[in-house]
């Protein structure tokens, strides 16, 4: 058979399964009170307008110095927006809501433990431990503006009032999701050389108490084994006096925030003015290799972009309880919890725990006793919601006018109970697609102005001009019913400045593929590639189908295939490693593991493949956690050495393999197949011709 892997074909048979969605409309009392009803919207953000047409997101924003050029695009693709413009993210978020707002509230905290009651932070006393953390940062652990900390915390109030002090200094942050291992954190604190690293000792998690503490202690070990000394583990407590974690402090290196706070009660720090293009934070991500890459985000086209998107897109006004189900640790929570809501002045809710903890109704309780009306979370939550607890929203009086989904592709019907159930056929649905190096949402309805359709973004939002090429950089329009690569057509605030360190890097992911000339000067020759594949449909509705490269979504978290298999070959025992994503019904994808062993092991495979798991554990975390790890005698491989992850897909999905006739050794295959498909009880599984084509792309 000709080529029926190759990804023109397989986007194909993709385009031939999808089918038509009906819209569903935004109701007359929404629209009544949206923020965004100027119908002429796309018009003005439209390109015979760019860049000025982003001006209004800036004047979102107080500046200490307003900028001279909105868009420097004099070297591509290396875009500076605002320029000459100087900001502080600590004052918008914080000081300038303090005249009319001191009093309401920021932050309300919900603890997992339902019998703790959540805890509002107001405006002002946000103001006052941001200060004074501010204070501490600077005159205790020496951080000055340009520097870089690692944060790496749970969810707790403490995240945000760290990650404001080291803006309100100009101090670059790097968020670590709390659930990555301290060699994970390691690894990103050499990257980003920080000194300093701060976290916690503990949090709750499905009610149990979670050492994180313990992690701390790794993570400086890792980073001194790649050369990077830290100087200070500054660590906050849950409950401040006590210590929960049973790992111990290290004498002259560890300290206790709240015990070294008592020395800056009522202290005050001016806010440090920064430049438009300095960095607000680092966020590292997956990508195609096996090192992170540290996203460097920009102070004012990040904080511009958030704000204005915060705004037209998740409708958020002052008045709103809006609660961001995310974590703190990922972009989402970055954008979408902590510099969006506050820079609008709103009520953002954040919750420590599990959705479903202590039962399927919590996060209903929680809308309930909050009276929360913007709600935002991922179909991983949402699958796992409808499973554990269908009817569980119905039980509770709340009121959403506006939720959102995000991180992954939804199915139309989950889709439909997110409306029907948990929306209560009230709520505005968007389904905003973006990346960690956005800044911030590409695709979506506009909420008062679109219909949604069930498992599509929808258009550009204001400002995006989506363009899908394909492998050719021949143009796909709308209703070609053909996949390809999405891409932006121009730059926007909030993208990405550059790799934190590996400018070269940042060029070759973002902008090689497509860009036809590389002197040119011209943002028009530099669109962004984003590694999705897509289909635009004829009404201009985009649905995104995955990742291109080698990267599975699980859960709506981006984990490397080649970090998990760099992490596997840590084992000893392990010669070889795949790795390829199985279709789950709640998590989206899981990765499952293929190893082959070194020649004259003597040890049990079970004992390997423990081994292997603990190994991803302690490497990466427990997110990344093999739905099983497969022994096998020797890999599927090309007759140039390559393993064929494809194939491996195949088999862990119940799918054809295809022809691999062509192999170096064919009958392994057949062994693999009789080996994984006779695991006990496995799930049906629904993989789709996607899987297989993203891993089709290296042999
Ligand atoms: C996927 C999360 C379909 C996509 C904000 C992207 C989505 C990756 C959606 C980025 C969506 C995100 N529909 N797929 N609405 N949102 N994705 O960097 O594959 O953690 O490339 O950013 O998630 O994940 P990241």
């Amino acid at each position: 058979m000709a080529d029926r892997n190759t990804t023109e074909v397989s986007e194909a048979q993709i385009a031939a399964h999808w089918k038509e969605e009906e819209y569903y409309y935004p109701s007359a009392k929404f629209i009544s009170q949206a923020n965004l009803v100027d119908a002429d919207i796309d018009k003005k953000f439209g390109l015979d307008n760019f860049p000025e047409s982003f001006k209004g997101y800036a004047d979102l924003l107080d500046w200490y110095k307003y900028w001279h050029t909105t868009l420097d695009s004099s070297n591509p693709p290396f875009w500076k927006w605002f320029a000459g413009g100087q900001l502080n993210v600590s004052h918008n978020c914080i000081d300038r809501h303090l005249d009319k707002n001191k009093g309401k509230a920021a932050i309300i905290f919900v603890p997992e433990l339902e019998e703790e009651q959540p805890v509002a932070v107001t405006y002002q006393e946000l103001y006052v431990r941001v200060n004074e953390t501010a204070a501490l940062l600077r005159d205790y652990a020496g951080l000055k503006k340009g520097d870089r900390v690692t944060i790496h915390m749970p969810m707790t109030p403490e995240l945000p009032v760290t990650m404001l002090a080291c803006a309100r200094l100009g101090v670059i942050h790097s968020v670590v999701f709390g659930g990555f291992s301290g060699m994970a954190c390691g690894d990103r604190i050499a990257d980003s050389g920080s000194r300093v690293l701060i976290t916690s000792d503990g949090y709750y998690r499905n009610g149990q108490i979670q050492n994180h503490k313990e992690k701390a202690d790794i993570a400086v070990k890792r980073a001194k084994e790649l050369g990077a000394q830290v100087d200070k583990v500054l660590v906050w407590r849950r409950h401040p006096g006590k210590y929960i974690s049973s790992t111990p402090m290290v004498n002259g290196r560890d300290y206790f925030m709240d015990e070294l706070l008592k020395d800056y009660r009522g202290k005050r720090v001016a806010p440090v003015p920064v430049a438009a293009e300095d960095p607000l934070f680092l966020m590292y991500t997956s990508g195609t290799t096996g090192k992170p890459k540290g996203i460097q985000h920009s102070t004012g086209g990040y904080l511009a972009y958030v704000a204005g998107t915060s705004k037209n897109i998740l409708d958020i006004h002052p008045e709103d309880i809006y609660w961001c189900m995310a974590d703190i640790g990922w972009i989402t929570g970055h954008s979408y919890i902590v510099y969006g809501p506050l820079a609008l002045g709103t009520t953002s809710v954040i919750y420590e725990g599990v959705p479903t903890y202590p039962d399927a109704g919590r996060p209903w309780r929680i809308a309930q006793q909050l009276d929360v009306n913007i709600f935002h979370t991922a179909p991983t939550s949402i699958r796992q919601l409808r499973k554990l607890g269908p009817e569980e929203p119905r039980k509770y009086d709340y009121h959403f006018k506006l939720m959102v989904t995000v991180g992954e592709p939804i199915e139309p019907d989950v889709w439909r109970w997110y409306y029907n159930e948990v929306g209560k056929k009230e709520a505005v649905i968007v389904d905003t697609w973006w990346q960690t190096e956005n800044g911030g949402f590409l695709c979506s309805t506009k909420p008062a102005l679109n219909p949604m359709k069930p498992g599509s973004a929808g258009p550009g939002v204001p400002g995006i001009h989506p363009v899908i090429y394909d492998e050719n950089g021949d143009e796909l329009p709308p209703g070609t019913q053909k996949a390809g690569n999405i891409c932006i057509r121009n730059p926007w605030p909030g993208i990405m400045q550059t790799i934190w360190g590996d400018p070269d890097r940042f060029v070759a992911t973002y902008y090689a593929k497509y860009c036809k000339n590389r002197q040119s000067k011209n943002w028009r020759d530099w669109p962004y590639f984003a590694g999705d594949g897509a289909l635009y449909a004829a009404d201009g509705y985009i649905r995104i189908l995955g990742r291109v490269d080698d990267v599975i979504n699980v859960a709506g978290h981006r984990l490397g295939t080649k970090e998990l298999e760099s992490a596997c070959l840590t084992v000893p025992e392990v010669a070889e490693a795949a790795v390829v994503p199985v279709v789950d019904q709640i998590k989206g994808r899981i990765p499952e593991v293929y190893i082959a062993l070194k020649p004259g092991v003597s040890l049990d495979h079970g004992e390997v493949q423990k081994k292997v798991v603990s190994a991803i554990e302690d490497i990466i975390g427990k997110i990344a956690r093999p739905s099983h790890v497969w022994v096998a005698e020797d890999m599927p491989k090309t007759r140039s050495g390559k393993i064929m992850r494809r194939v491996l897909a195949a088999v862990s999905n119940n799918m054809d393999v295809g022809d691999v006739t062509t192999l170096a050794n064919p009958d392994i295959v057949e062994h693999i197949k009789i080996m994984v498909q006779s695991r006990a009880k496995r799930e049906a599984s629904t993989g789709t011709p996607e899987d297989i084509k993203r891993f089709g792309q290296n042999e």
